[in-house]
């Protein structure tokens, strides 16, 4: 699909075109990744961050938040609990900080591997080459890193550069981890403040341009204890700003799912935030096929607060989470639940061995 044509949806608010979008991204969702939606358990591992997000809670100069870091048996323990539950993929988050150490990660990965067969997902931020090529040695399958926004002055004001090290262009790292032969998951938020509905047509179409294996999105939550929670208007677009509302990420979903017709796509805890009641079954209707159980042991979930009130997403209770998966016609994946681009893309590895190059 095309830039143009991504826009001219965005614009759009007439409820049956905005019908048949739905059903489109839906009938695509179920030819081409089926009607499996695959789990994931999210274990937040550390709060920590070096960086300075004008959007996020846990940036570094936010001293009202305590910080943790999980201990290797913490992590394992959850890792089991995640088998137990039947997930087939334990997801490893925390900001971007040296304190977690490269090669303690990397013997996480090991002893993980060797206690389950869980495939593993990487969500740790901006880390060298040399590091991640570690732990992809070590047994990680996955990695997600979102670019935020694809408007390099925008992320340049909201995504400031850490003052101890040069900048990464996180283009080049989602190209280094392709090549590493991870699984590669990048996404962006909905409704950042500064952010024109072209930019988000833009980032939809870099999503397909870099025929990313999983694109997670979701609505943009204002924190109080953050530059642009406490002062929105000194960021907002002067005109076009996308709002971060729940149609708005149901039409970015939907969009994404015809943009990258294989990828997983998660209904992101973000939504399901906004939408308490039924951001779940929107998201799966508008295109997603993943969705994160939070697994993170209950004494450190209220401080992984990226913004306010964010939702539990627990696995409490997962008989209540089949109900509501089969109440849509779906079914709770089994196994891995590996992207199919991915897998095509590891049958004939000289296809396509980086990042499609980006125009
Ligand atoms: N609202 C919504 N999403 C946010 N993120 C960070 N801060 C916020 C916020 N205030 C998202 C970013 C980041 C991921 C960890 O969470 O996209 O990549
Ligand atoms: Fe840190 Fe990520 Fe939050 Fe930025 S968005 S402050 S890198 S956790």
């Amino acid at each position: 699909m095309q830039r143009e044509e991504i826009l001219g949806w965005l614009r759009q608010d007439r409820p049956d075109a905005l019908e048949r979008l739905q059903k489109r991204a839906d009938r695509v969702r179920r030819e081409r990744v089926g009607d499996a939606v695959h789990l994931r358990a999210i274990v937040e591992i550390s709060n920590v961050c070096a960086r300075r997000c004008a959007y996020c809670g846990l940036r570094g100069p936010n001293s009202r938040l305590p910080r943790y870091c999980m201990t290797a048996a913490e992590v394992l323990a959850c890792a089991r609990r995640a088998r137990r539950c039947g997930l087939g993929t334990v997801v490893l988050q925390a900001g971007e900080s040296d304190a977690l150490c490269a090669d303690w990660i990397s013997d996480l990965i090991r002893r993980i591997k060797r206690e389950t067969d869980l495939a593993i997902t990487l969500s740790l931020g901006e880390r060298s080459p040399e590091e991640l090529a570690a732990w992809r040695r070590a047994g990680a399958d996955r990695y997600l890193l979102r670019f935020e926004t694809s408007n390099a002055e925008l992320l340049q004001r909201v995504h400031p550069p850490r003052p101890d090290r040069p900048e990464r262009s996180r283009l080049a790292l989602l190209g280094e981890l392709r090549s590493l032969g991870y699984e590669v998951g990048s996404g962006c938020m909905v409704g950042l403040p500064g952010q024109q509905l072209a930019d988000l047509a833009d980032d939809i179409a870099l999503f397909g341009e870099l025929d990313l294996d999983m694109v997670g999105l979701g609505p943009y939550l204002a924190h109080p204890d953050t530059p642009m929670g406490r002062n929105p208007a000194r960021y907002l677009a002067a005109s076009e700003q996308v709002p971060a509302s729940v149609e708005m990420c149901c039409k970015a979903l939907a969009l994404t799912r015809l943009a990258c017709p294989d990828a997983n796509i998660p209904a992101t805890t973000a939504l399901v935030t906004l939408a308490p009641e039924d951001g779940l079954e929107r998201g799966l209707r508008w295109g997603a096929n993943v969705f994160m159980p939070n697994l993170t042991p209950s004494e450190y979930r209220a401080s992984y607060r990226i913004y306010p009130g964010k939702a539990d997403c627990a696995d409490g209770d997962p008989d209540a989470l089949q109900r509501r998966l089969r109440r849509l016609g779906r079914t709770p994946g089994r196994g891995r639940g590996d992207s199919p681009n991915w897998l095509a893309r590891r049958a004939a590895p000289s296809a396509a061995n980086g990042l499609r190059p980006v125009a």
